[in-house]
């Protein structure tokens, strides 16, 4: 069944820091309603909003404690309302972050839920009694520590695969899935257009594991009876979270057929440059290895589904710190830019990656506020293997408040973020602001705005078939066919020149071109899309 999607460039707003309106420090969503036009102009068509429902906050947001109303902090249902409105009048859908793996612990399901063993609600969750006298199993919480917490009033443990402040929810107990299948339908009713969904994957556990984590045995049951109750009869359009896939457990999940997601996040070149995928022990990048592994998603998922580009969000560093130069921040921003999203798939770009922003740099513990961060600080701190100077260097590595600084919408104090005190520090450098990049035509803003529009007009580009001619001496050579036409994505991964390679046609257009000019030498870090005529 033919959805939007293919048609889809999804902006991804992190709401606590996108613009605040009232001089609080956090973002909101009448911050939001003030730069629709902004994201009209940059050409995207969706937006995918992280968690704006009341939270205590341990998570940022990503521990609800009531899945139907808007934080208090954020606006009000009407203001959402609004928003939503002003979306859809400039022909922009939204999705909202479906987080249903866990709820807060302040969620009136969870309250209830640990009063007493006998609790109607005692089921919506997972409780264990204790082995041994210690947790059930050894399986550890993605923020640090035991998964397991251990409740005194009924004397059992309950399972929370990330903060302890996260309880997992019990997705066995059919009263569960109702509940969510409903609430799903009450923002689908309201007119919200489809859901991301956090951490998807876990909701089936597999308790014959030794390690903590999801794709358990009713996985596909469970997401197929959502589709059933809730998605199919509104045409939402979903977009799972979900770690560790392979290619082949992706189109479980999402093949034509199935009846379970329209599409997944592929992050496997989001591991790269950390040794065994841990974001705070630093390895030298495998920038061959970062192209194969795109390619390997855009073949393997060729017949049946259709991939998500993505390289930032809310969990990520900057790419343009992990994957580009930064001696070379324009050439380098937009040969990635151009590189990703030249191949066929959904594009998810995330609020700020469109300035080719770098990571803030922090100071010192304090200027932290993620949760994860200051938690993996703690353990690393309490092993005794770094100095501070090396821990802080491992949290500029990998820390997710990398990403979560306010935007740089002017040059003013916090970059005209907000009139207060930021929740989390600013920074503002000179030419990476909004206001700047608007003015300046060779602007990241303005190559993502040319580039978008590209695409979004062009057939091949949406669909056209994927294949990688050359991968090697870090030059790169894919092209996408439809129809008999064919474009041809060159890029440069590299700060030195070369021979532009002789694999690309003899005759051509240049769609897009980070540099003025396209030659017999590739610069640094050039790419361009070329059309065969
Ligand atoms: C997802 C979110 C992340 C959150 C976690 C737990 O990975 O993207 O921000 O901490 O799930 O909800
Ligand atoms: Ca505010």
């Amino acid at each position: 069944m033919e959805r939007w999607h293919k048609e889809a460039i999804v902006y991804q707003i992190y709401p606590k820091s996108f613009l605040d309106t009232n001089g609080d420090g956090i973002g909101d969503i009448r911050g939001i309603i003030s730069k629709l036009d902004y994201l009209k102009e940059l050409g995207v068509n969706a937006v995918w909003l992280s968690p704006c429902y009341p939270s205590p906050g341990d998570d940022n947001g990503y521990d609800i404690s009531d899945y139907r109303g808007i934080a208090p902090e954020y606006g009000t249902l009407d203001d959402f309302k609004e928003m939503l409105d002003g979306m859809h009048s400039r022909g922009i859908k939204l999705l909202m972050d479906l987080v249903v793996n866990h709820t807060s612990d302040e969620h009136e399901w969870f309250i209830e839920s640990r009063k007493s063993r006998d609790n109607p609600y005692r089921d919506y969750y997972i409780w264990r009694d204790p082995v041994d006298g210690h947790e059930p199993n050894e399986w550890v919480a993605a923020f640090g520590g035991s998964a397991w917490e251990f409740d005194e009033a009924t004397g059992q443990y309950y399972l929370h695969l990330f903060s302890k402040k996260q309880p997992d929810l019990n997705w066995e107990n059919p009263k569960v899935r109702q509940e969510i299948a409903d609430m799903i339908n009450y923002w689908l009713d309201m007119g919200v257009d489809g859901f991301r969904c956090d951490v998807i994957n876990n909701i089936s556990k597999d308790f014959t594991r030794p390690y903590a984590g999801g794709n358990g045995p009713r996985l596909h049951e469970f997401l197929h009876e959502l589709h059933v109750r809730a998605l199919e009869p509104h045409k939402a359009l979903t977009v799972g979270e979900t770690w560790g896939l392979t290619p082949a457990q992706a189109l479980e999940l999402t093949g034509e057929k199935r009846g379970e997601l329209t599409m997944t996040f592929q992050f496997e070149h989001l591991l790269l440059g950390r040794v065994n995928g841990d974001k705070f022990d630093p390895e030298p990048l495998d920038k061959k290895a970062f192209v194969d592994i795109l390619a390997k998603w855009e073949v393997g998922l060729k017949d049946d589904s259709y991939p998500v580009l993505v390289m930032e969000n809310h969990d990520q560093p900057r790419a343009l710190s992990r994957f580009g130069d930064l001696e070379y921040p324009y050439e380098s921003a937009t040969m990635l830019a151009s590189m990703l999203y030249g191949m066929r798939g959904v594009g998810f770009i995330y609020q700020g990656q469109e300035l080719g922003l770098h990571d803030p740099t922090f100071n010192s513990l304090d200027e932290y506020r993620d949760i994860e961060t200051l938690n993996a600080y703690k353990e690393l701190k309490e092993s005794g293997r770094f100095t501070d100077g090396e821990l802080l260097a491992k949290m500029q590595y990998g820390s997710r408040d990398c990403g979560r600084t306010p935007i740089p919408w002017t040059t003013e104090k916090h970059g005209g973020f907000t009139s207060g005190t930021p929740w989390i520090k600013t920074q503002v450098d000179s030419g990476f602001t909004v206001e700047e990049q608007e003015r300046d035509e060779g602007s990241v803003l303005n190559f993502y705005r040319k580039m978008l529009k590209l695409r979004k007009s062009d057939a091949c580009l949406k669909d056209g078939e994927f294949e990688l001619l050359l991968n090697e001496d870090d030059t790169s050579v894919y092209t996408r066919t439809l129809d008999g036409e064919t474009v041809y994505v060159v890029s440069r991964y590299a700060s030195s020149e070369c021979a532009t390679p002789e694999c690309i046609p003899e005759n051509y257009t240049v769609l897009l071109n980070n540099y003025a000019d396209f030659g017999k030498t590739l610069k640094p870090y050039q790419s361009v899309w070329l059309k065969k005529i």
